[in-house]
Formats: structure tokens, C-alpha cells, sequence
């Protein structure tokens, strides 16, 4: 690959003595779309949440290896895993706004942890950031009430515009739809496609035709390893590996 805005090398991960994530060697080009594909348990969170150094967090948790954003370590001496984690945002799984904070607040929370207090400064980049998670028409009258008090869908938009706010070079999604009806998460599908004009996404799904509709690149995993990566045209036609064959026709999963 040219010029990869996020690669790793050799990345393993540990919960304890169990070894999750073997040994993978990974990389997205700037304004794509990176689908993690795989059986549940198999390592694709673990993998995502060593990308912005969220798996040290855990508690006998270890890993290995390099993840390099725009050629320099994020696991580099002296690095502050902070702010690797503003330039790296993340969504989850299930909408988690803060949740005695109005709409406005949740937008503009990392902004003031930067020190960014300026109110005409907020309030213009929250606008563009309910703006770029296609959100803005939905609350531009509702800014002061609870984050919480909005849609499930909502929240997540919400959650992807808090994201957005400090500027990230890449965007990490965990199952983000997985909690959501077809209507919200065909909405947020939607929204992806459009973001990675500013933005690399690496994006969990268990959903196949999700990675199909709307990834550049699909990464299959199996037990802890990077099977097969590629085109996501190519993976879903014509996989080199027959296991990625069997996952992607439904003969396990
Ligand atoms: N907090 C944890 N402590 C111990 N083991 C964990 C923890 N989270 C996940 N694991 C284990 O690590 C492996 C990979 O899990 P995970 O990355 O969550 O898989 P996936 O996201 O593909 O479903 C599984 O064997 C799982 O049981
Ligand atoms: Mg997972």
C-alpha cells in the first residue's frame, strides 16, 4: 500500500495469559472504509481497542507489536495514550452519550478537555460536527436538552459527532448499528460513506452485508488472526482462503 495513514505490525494481544489477537499486520489508506469481519470471539474488538491503546486499559492486559498513525508509533516511548485517543476517536456498540449533558455539551466535551472554552468556537464546532453526522436539522432547536433524551439512532449520531469534534484522522466503530433498527442504522450506513471524505474509518461488524455495502477494504478474522484482507469486492467474489470462503457463504459463523 502507498501511503497508509494507519498500519500495524505484527500486533498481538493478551487478556492475562489469553492470547487474543495473533500477530496481525494491517493497513487502511487514508478515506476509506475498513471492515473487520468474523465469528464473534475471534478478536476483532481486541484488535480495534489496541489501535487507540484502549486494550491496556484492562486490567492484566498486554500487547505487542507496532500501530503507526502516519508512520509514527502510537506505542512509542513517551507517547500519551490521551491523546493518541483524540486523534483516534471511537464509537461503540451501544449509543453511551454522557448522560447528564445536553446535546450541545456531549458535542463540544472534547473540545473543553483540550481547553477550548470560547464559546463562538464551540458552537461552530459542534455545529459542523452535527453537520458532518448528519444530525444537525434533527436537534438544531433541541441543543439544550439531555444527550439521552434523543433516539436511539440519534444518540449514535450524536456519539459519532462527539467524535468528530477534536478532528480525528481515523475513526474506530465497533458494531455501531448492531443496536439499532434497519431505518437508523441504514441512515448511519449512509453517513459512513459520506464521512470518509474526512475521515479513515475501521469499522467492527457482524454484519456481512453491512461490510459488503460500504467498505473499501474487508479484513476477515478467525481465532485471534488476520485470514484474508483485501478489496471488499474481491473478498465477498473471490476469497483465496477457504475458511474466508466458508464464513462469507454461511457455512459458519
Ligand atoms: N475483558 C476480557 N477479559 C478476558 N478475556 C476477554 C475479555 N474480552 C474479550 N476476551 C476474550 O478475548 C477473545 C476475543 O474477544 P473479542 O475481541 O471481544 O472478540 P470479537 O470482538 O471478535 O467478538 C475472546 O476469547 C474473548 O473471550
Ligand atoms: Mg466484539
Amino acid at each position: 500500500m502507498a501511503n497508509p495513514i494507519l498500519e500495524t505490525k505484527e500486533v498481538s494481544a493478551w487478556f492475562g495469559k489469553h492470547q487474543a489477537v495473533r500477530g496481525i499486520s494491517f493497513s487502511a489508506e487514508p478515506n476509506t472504509i475498513n471492515a473487520m469481519i468474523g465469528p464473534s470471539g475471534c478478536g476483532k474488538s481486541t484488535f480495534l481497542r489496541c489501535l487507540n491503546r484502549l486494550h491496556e486499559e484492562v486490567e492484566g492486559a498486554r500487547v505487542e507489536g507496532s500501530v503507526l498513525l502516519s508512520k509514527e508509533d502510537i506505542y512509542g516511548q513517551g507517547v500519551d495514550p490521551v491523546a493518541v485517543r483524540r486523534r483516534i476517536g471511537m464509537v461503540f456498540q451501544k449509543p453511551n452519550p454522557f448522560p447528564s449533558m445536553s446535546v450541545f455539551d456531549n458535542v463540544a466535551a472534547g473540545l473543553r478537555l483540550a481547553g477550548i472554552h470560547k464559546r463562538s468556537v464551540l458552537a461552530e464546532v459542534v455545529e459542523r460536527s452535527l453537520v458532518q453526522a448528519a444530525l444537525w436539522e434533527e436537534v438544531k432547536d433541541k441543543l439544550k436538552q439531555p444527550g439521552t433524551s434523543l433516539s436511539g439512532g440519534q444518540q449514535q449520531r450524536l456519539c459519532i459527532a462527539r467524535a468528530l469534534a477534536v478532528n480525528p484522522p481515523v475513526l474506530l466503530m465497533d458494531e455501531p448499528t448492531s443496536a439499532l433498527d434497519p431505518i437508523s442504522t441504514a441512515k448511519i450506513e449512509e453517513l459512513l460513506v459520506n464521512l470518509k471524505n474526512d475521515v479513515t474509518i475501521v469499522i467492527v461488524t457482524h454484519n456481512m452485508q453491512q461490510a459488503a455495502r460500504i467498505s473499501d477494504q474487508t479484513c476477515f478474522f478467525l481465532t485471534g488472526e488476520l485470514v484474508e484482507a483485501g478489496e471488499t469486492s474481491r473478498i465477498f467474489t473471490n476469497p483465496q482462503d477457504t475458511r474466508t470462503e466458508q464464513y462469507i457463504t454461511g457455512r459458519f459463523g
